[in-house]
Parts: structure tokens; C-alpha cells; sequence
């Protein structure tokens, strides 16, 4: 599958269940799972869809990091919220810890996803060019 409609899928999938989570809180009046929606939406929906956007145009070189960076991305929203949805509609303070795996996996995501653009833009082989020894133009 292209890595493009990897994002736009799992995006889809996530503003889906964001937005009727957001329909539900307004029909019932219990707006409690609020943050959990917010971060379903904007995490899931909104940030997955922007990797998509970027991946579709992106060059498609060392295809592992774009992969690894998605899959962060991917695994980490789902864990976060539904983790923080768990916790605000029970307390249980014990989920926390996965809240903080989830919230590690979508920083990591966001950390590949800087990687992926310096080694796009080139600049890597812009500094390793101007590291090796120049000529010497008096010669
Ligand atoms: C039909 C779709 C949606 C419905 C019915 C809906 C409904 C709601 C409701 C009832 C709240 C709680 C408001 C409050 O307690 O003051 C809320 C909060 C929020 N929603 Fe939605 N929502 C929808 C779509 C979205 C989307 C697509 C996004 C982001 C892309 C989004 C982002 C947010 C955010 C950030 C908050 C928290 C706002 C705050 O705490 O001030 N919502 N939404
Ligand atoms: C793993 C990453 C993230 C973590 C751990 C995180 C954590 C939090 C926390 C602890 C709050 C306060 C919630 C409260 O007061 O009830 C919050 C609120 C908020 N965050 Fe995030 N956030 C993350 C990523 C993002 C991103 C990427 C966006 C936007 C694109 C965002 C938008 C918001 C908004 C709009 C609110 C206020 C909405 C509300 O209180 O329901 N967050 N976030």
C-alpha cells in the first residue's frame, strides 16, 4: 500500500470516530470526554492527514524511515486517546502509564518526521560536502 493512503485511511478511521464522539458529547450534554476528542481529531484526523499530504509528494528514498515514522505516528495517537478516554470516564489513574506510551510514539513520530525532512531537503549532503577539504584556489 502506498504510504500516502497509510495516513489518509487511519486519518479517515480516526476523524470518523472523533467526529462521532464529538456528535455524541453534544447530543448527550456530557462534554467530559472533551480532550479525548480534541486529540482524536487533531492527532488522528488532521496530523495523520498532513504525513499523508507530505508522503504523496514527498521523494520515495529510504522508504523504512518513512514507514517507521508513520507507524509511530499511527500507533501512537489510537493509544494516547483512548487511554485519556478511559481515564476521564473512570479515574483510573493506572492507565496513565499507557497515555504516556502513546504520547512517546506520536513525539517520536513528530521527531522521525523531522529526520525524513532533513534528509529530503538535501541538507545532509549539503554539510558533508562543505566538511570535505576544499581546493585550494591559489594552486
Ligand atoms: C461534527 C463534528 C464535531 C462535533 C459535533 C464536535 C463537538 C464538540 C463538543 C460538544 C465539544 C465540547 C465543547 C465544550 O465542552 O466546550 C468539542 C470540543 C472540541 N472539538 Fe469538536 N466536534 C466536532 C468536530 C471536531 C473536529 C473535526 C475537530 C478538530 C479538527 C474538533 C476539535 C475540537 C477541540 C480542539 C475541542 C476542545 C475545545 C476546547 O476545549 O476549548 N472537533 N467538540
Ligand atoms: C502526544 C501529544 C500531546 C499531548 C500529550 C497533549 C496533551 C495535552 C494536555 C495534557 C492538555 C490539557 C487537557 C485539559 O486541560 O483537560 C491538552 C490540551 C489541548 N491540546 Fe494537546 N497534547 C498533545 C498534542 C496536541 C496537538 C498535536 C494538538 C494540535 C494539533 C493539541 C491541541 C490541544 C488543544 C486544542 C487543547 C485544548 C483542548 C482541551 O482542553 O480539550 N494537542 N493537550
Amino acid at each position: 500500500m502506498r504510504i500516502a493512503y497509510f495516513c489518509f485511511i487511519i486519518g479517515a478511521l480516526a476523524g470518523i470516530t472523533g467526529i462521532g464522539l464529538g456528535i455524541y458529547m453534544g447530543a448527550s450534554e456530557d462534554h467530559s470526554l472533551s480532550p479525548a476528542h480534541a486529540h482524536l481529531n487533531l492527532l488522528g484526523w488532521v496530523t495523520m492527514t498532513l504525513y499523508g499530504l507530505y508522503h504523496r509528494y514527498a521523494p520515495q528514498s529510504y522508504r523504512w524511515l518513512n514507514w517507521l515514522q508513520v507507524s509511530c505516528a499511527a500507533a501512537g495517537f489510537p493509544i494516547f486517546t483512548a487511554a485519556l478516554a478511559y481515564y476521564l470516564a473512570t479515574g483510573d489513574v493506572d492507565v496513565i502509564a499507557n497515555a504516556w506510551i502513546g504520547a512517546l510514539l506520536t513525539l517520536a513520530g513528530m521527531v522521525l518526521f523531522l529526520a525524513v525532512l532533513i534528509r529530503d531537503s538535501g541538507m545532509i549532503a549539503v554539510l558533508m560536502r562543505r566538511s570535505e577539504p576544499q581546493e585550494d584556489i591559489w594552486c
